[in-house]
């Protein structure tokens, strides 16, 4: 008998209520055509709206609980925040929290300009630009050291407190060398420029002690992977080359905050927010999100593309496969992102945000109706 995977799933704010549901329905035809067995709870109420209309000290569904985001296999959860609730919640930042709780450290961010898109870099084709930003996910900017300072009841100062350990660089730096050694969650292993294994290590040393550590814990740790070839930028300066040459790069690791700016741009690099996949990964834990927010504007219209989270629910199959040794899933998640470039080479159903007229609905029935033909060619389905 197979072992059956617990999914935790999240809703979210804004257009996460019509997202989420295509996530979950790639899931399930998935689990059919790959032969394995999800348990998928949810999806749950959480977010903004949820904070506010149940003041809710956790923000969540009670059903949601410590032991159930602990146990499960994996988890998804859609975008949250909504403008009209900024300075009205009143529970903590549960999406944030969940990355140092669970101790999802490294936050990977493709970059791959896919076949049908457009580029926004004038002449860059599919398989040009395909790299992942490696974002460190627990320190820096995110820690939450800081506070106020008032005096004669003004409020005079805001404070951050950046903190990087060696600890926190070294292991995800190390996850950047075996991600540049495996070509794991990338069109292809290596730069599309010269085919190289490259890690490229971004910072701002020189000014930050923060980075100057993570830049010397990236010179010490890169003796362990020769086979891979090293590179350095100031972040400043990579927000530039990546736009300027993005086929040179393979895999970028980053603190922090310059991993959440520099994924927003590549976004847009890849041709749009909404085919950006995302996962937190850890050594124990796991959970999928999309790259972009709510997206209020375009809420309640069923025309978000759903790609960046069925992309996301994607790569945190591939992170169970690993942990679970199973290959089926892996293969799935190979499958999902097959069935994306499909839809999207064949252009026939689009988003109007690669400047079509389809919606998310019709999007994700695309996507599963070519997972559910991959059964043919899919050798696991007679597996245990
Ligand atoms: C992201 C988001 C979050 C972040 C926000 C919602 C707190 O921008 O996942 O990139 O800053 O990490
Ligand atoms: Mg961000």
């Amino acid at each position: 008998m197979s072992r059956r995977y617990k999914i935790l799933a999240l809703i979210g704010d804004g257009i996460a209520e019509e997202i989420v549901p295509e996530a979950i329905k790639v899931l399930k035809v998935a689990e059919k055509t790959y032969g394995f067995n999800l348990e998928i709870l949810g999806p749950y109420g959480f977010g903004a709206k949820y904070w506010v209309t149940h003041g809710m000290e956790m923000g969540c569904d009670p059903a949601v609980t410590e032991e159930l985001i602990f146990e499960a296999d994996g988890i998804f959860k859609g975008p949250v925040g909504l403008p009209e609730w900024i300075g009205k919640l009143p529970g903590p930042n549960l999406p944030v929290n969940l990355r140092p709780d669970l101790d999802v450290y490294a936050n990977i961010r493709p970059c791959r300009l896919r076949p049908g898109v457009d580029s926004v870099l004038v002449g860059r084709q599919a398989g040009d630009i395909d790299y992942i930003v490696l974002r460190e996910n627990t320190e820096q900017m995110y820690v939450g050291a800081g506070g106020f300072v008032s005096r004669a009841m003004e409020t005079e100062i805001g404070l951050d407190v950046f903190v990087q350990t060696r600890k926190g660089c070294e292991r995800v730096i190390k996850y950047g060398f075996e991600l540049a050694q495996t070509g794991e969650y990338k069109g292809k292993r290596g730069a599309p420029a010269d085919g190289k294994s490259r890690l490229t290590c971004c910072g701002k040393w020189g000014r930050c002690r923060g980075d100057e550590l993570f830049k010397e814990t990236y010179k010490e740790v890169a003796e362990e992977y020769p086979d891979v070839e090293t590179d350095y930028a100031w972040i400043d300066a990579w927000s530039y080359w990546a736009i300027m040459k993005p086929d040179f790069y393979d895999v970028a690791v980053m603190p922090n905050q310059y991993g959440d700016i520099m994924s927003d741009m590549s976004g847009a690099i890849q041709g749009s927010m909404g085919l950006a996949g995302s996962l937190n990964a850890g050594d124990d834990h796991c959970y999928a999100e999309a790259t972009h927010g709510s997206a209020p504007d375009i809420a309640g219209e069923g025309i978000a593309n759903p790609t960046s989270i069925i992309l996301s629910v994607g790569m945190m199959l591939n992170w169970i496969g690993d942990k679970r040794d199973d290959a089926r899933l892996k293969a799935a998640y190979r499958g999902i992102d097959t069935a994306i470039d499909t839809v999207l080479t064949e252009g026939k159903i689009r988003t109007p945000d690669l400047k079509g007229i389809n919606s998310t609905t019709q999007f994700g029935n695309a996507v599963a109706e070519i997972i559910n033909t991959q059964n043919e060619s899919n050798p696991f389905l007679s597996s245990p």
